[in-house]
């Protein structure tokens, strides 16, 4: 069960790392790390998660999966569903899904996941943000982020936690024989999908057009006329005026 057993800290560097150097020590699949604050929270890509002291949900779960890990890889986008279904079943919160993994609600970001590789094991992050209000989160943040109580939520944070363990257990259970039913959902939450983006790479921008998911999760999009699949490790998207596209 994931969820099981679960370790909850005050203080971390990060969750992930954390459960990276839980599992090189042979911790059991399932183990979960939650921490109240995280003074080194990692996003995708390289890049810092602001993970202020008791404000959002941080926490990791170590998967052991008996598949190839470029199969394993898709489960961020399992994950991504699965915190929209807990949000739905716990809170009656509809949320969308920016391809490849962000949550947002109003065109805004809630939740944020991280899935890293450490040998055989996957550690899957995410941290939710519970009561940030726009000052917490600072200007160039603000514009682009949301929390649950900024949406009028006061959610027992524990609660949460354990509806959206529950959901990520259902669908790892049946990961990857529901690929069909988990890419449609995902797919009919995408708010990427039909849209003009910027596909955004180190190595500069590129404008597209986003066409779909395809079955392994990668976004198949157009660039003037030609059309290309890229992966969730390789771009990340923005909307042509900002962060929503
Ligand atoms: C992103 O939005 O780029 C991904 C953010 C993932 C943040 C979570 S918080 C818990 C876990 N530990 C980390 O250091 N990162 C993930």
């Amino acid at each position: 069960m994931l969820g099981e057993p679960l370790l909850h800290f005050p203080e971390l560097d990060s969750t992930n790392t954390d459960l990276k150097r839980r599992a090189a020590l042979g911790a059991p699949e399932g183990l979960t790390v939650l921490a109240d604050s995280q003074t080194h929270g990692k996003g995708r890509l390289g890049r810092t998660f602001q993970s202020l002291p008791g404000k959002g949900l941080y926490l990791s779960v170590l998967l052991r999966p008996q598949v190839p890990l470029e199969v394993a890889g898709r489960f961020t986008a399992w994950a991504a569903v699965a915190v929209c279904r807990a949000l739905e079943k716990e809170l009656g919160l509809a949320a969308d899904i920016k391809w490849p993994n962000d949550i947002l609600v109003h065109g805004k970001k809630l939740c944020g996941i991280l899935t890293e590789a450490s040998g055989s094991a996957v550690i899957l992050g995410l941290g939710l943000n519970l009561t940030q209000t726009p000052a917490d989160f600072g200007p160039d943040l603000a514009a682009i982020a949301t929390s649950l109580s900024q949406l009028g939520f006061a959610p027992d944070p524990t609660r949460l936690t354990h509806a959206i363990l529950s959901e990520l257990d259902e669908l790892y259970r049946r990961f990857p024989a529901d690929s069909a039913a988990c890419l449609a959902d995902f797919r009919s939450r995408c708010v990427t999908l039909g849209k003009d983006v910027l596909l955004v790479r180190p190595t500069g921008s590129t404008p597209a057009k986003a066409l779909d998911v395809t079955d392994t999760f990668a976004l198949l999009v157009d660039i003037s006329g030609r059309r290309e699949t890229v992966s969730s490790g390789e771009v990340s998207v923005r909307g042509l005026l900002g962060y929503t596209p």
